[in-house]
């Protein structure tokens, strides 16, 4: 009898491990979006900058919102990862395209005298700073180039850019940390906070594990890095995360983000942008995508009741910019 209790209560111990163990993501809330993969963006064969025949880092711009007279109501940006890199432009008047090539691309390249100089500039995320050009607003940009430093620029047509400076630097980060890059800002949810924008980039480590990590800002330009992660990765995830974007679902914030499995994933996060959750709900996979091919760099956008996803698609050096729609419930 007693032995029996003994082996039942090791049973239950050990299938206790197991469930969690096994339990790596966690099952979505009720009316969370279910995404169908709908097509390319960037159509690679038809491109007039298209150095290396891969594009990576959706950003997309409201340009019908903020500018004063836009080329269309959307912009998208994005740049090829390898170098020469080169942030690019697309614009459209709907989010479902098709999205016309900018001629003159790249808006900003690796070139920039007397600014910088350096092997590639990537991953472009652009947001409207509300106090910038003495509270009449401008375009800030966010960029890396090359992989130690975030920089910024600065717009008033999302076209024409004035350099701003640095943003985030290894240095910020601590002495282990050997690549600051994959940037998104987004206005800080803390009301009670003092800083105003939020940022989530990728940070290295001489580990060589990307975890993502965040900074804080007054204005958008001079930035104050956290010593903490937001999130370090998994088992579910693999050895990196990285394409951190600020998200709000049914009230709840979530950091999106995606990993070496090539899935794009949410975990909730407190408006102080330090509580998050523990275990990942998984955001996208490729849901009526045939290729099997790996999703990262989400950014969500909802407008008139609609929502999409934009993301990277394909091997990390092969990759293109794409888009998924949120079916009706
Ligand atoms: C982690 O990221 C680096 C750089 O993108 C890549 O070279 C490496 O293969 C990644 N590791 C895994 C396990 O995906």
């Amino acid at each position: 009898m007693k032995a029996l209790r003994l082996f039942s209560s090791a049973a239950v111990a050990l299938l206790a491990f197991v469930l969690v163990v096994s339990a790596q993501t966690q099952a979505p809330p009720s009316g969370w979006p279910v995404f169908w993969y709908k097509g390319i963006v960037t159509n690679k064969a038809a491109s007039i900058y298209n150095p290396t025949n891969e594009f990576i880092f959706p950003s997309v711009f409201h340009a019908g919102r903020w500018l004063k007279n836009p080329l269309a109501e959307w912009y998208i940006y994005y740049a090829p990862h390898d170098d020469p890199g080169g942030i690019s432009l697309r614009y459209s008047n709907s989010l479902e395209g098709p999205w016309t090539e900018y001629p003159k691309n790249p808006v900003i390249s690796r070139n920039w005298s007397p600014h910088y100089s350096v092997p590639h500039v990537s991953s472009p995320d652009a947001i409207w700073n509300l106090e910038a050009n003495n509270g009449n607003g401008r375009m800030i940009m966010y960029f890396h180039g090359s992989n130690s430093v975030t920089r910024w620029a600065y717009s008033d047509d999302g076209i024409k850019f004035g350099y701003g400076g640095v943003a985030v630097t290894n240095a910020m980060g601590g002495p282990s940390v050997t690549e600051t890059s994959y940037a998104r800002v987004f206005r800080h949810p803390d009301t009670n906070s003092r800083y105003n924008y939020g940022m989530f980039y990728m940070g290295n480590e001489r580990d060589n594990i990307r975890r993502i990590r965040l900074a804080e800002s007054v204005d958008g330009k001079t930035w104050t890095v956290s010593p903490n992660y937001v999130v370090a990765p998994g088992p579910e995830e693999g050895a990196n995360v990285s394409g951190g974007e600020l998200w709000n679902w049914g009230g709840q914030h979530y950091i999106i983000y995606h990993g070496s499995s090539g899935k794009a994933y949410a975990r909730t996060i407190d408006r102080t942008l330090r509580q998050v959750g523990k275990t990942p709900i998984v955001l996208f996979a490729g849901r009526g995508d045939p290729s099997g091919d790996r999703v990262a760099a989400p950014v969500v956008v909802t407008r008139n009741g609609q929502t999409y996803l934009f993301y990277e698609k394909g091997d990390r050096l092969g990759g293109t910019i794409a888009w998924a729609k949120m079916a009706a419930q």
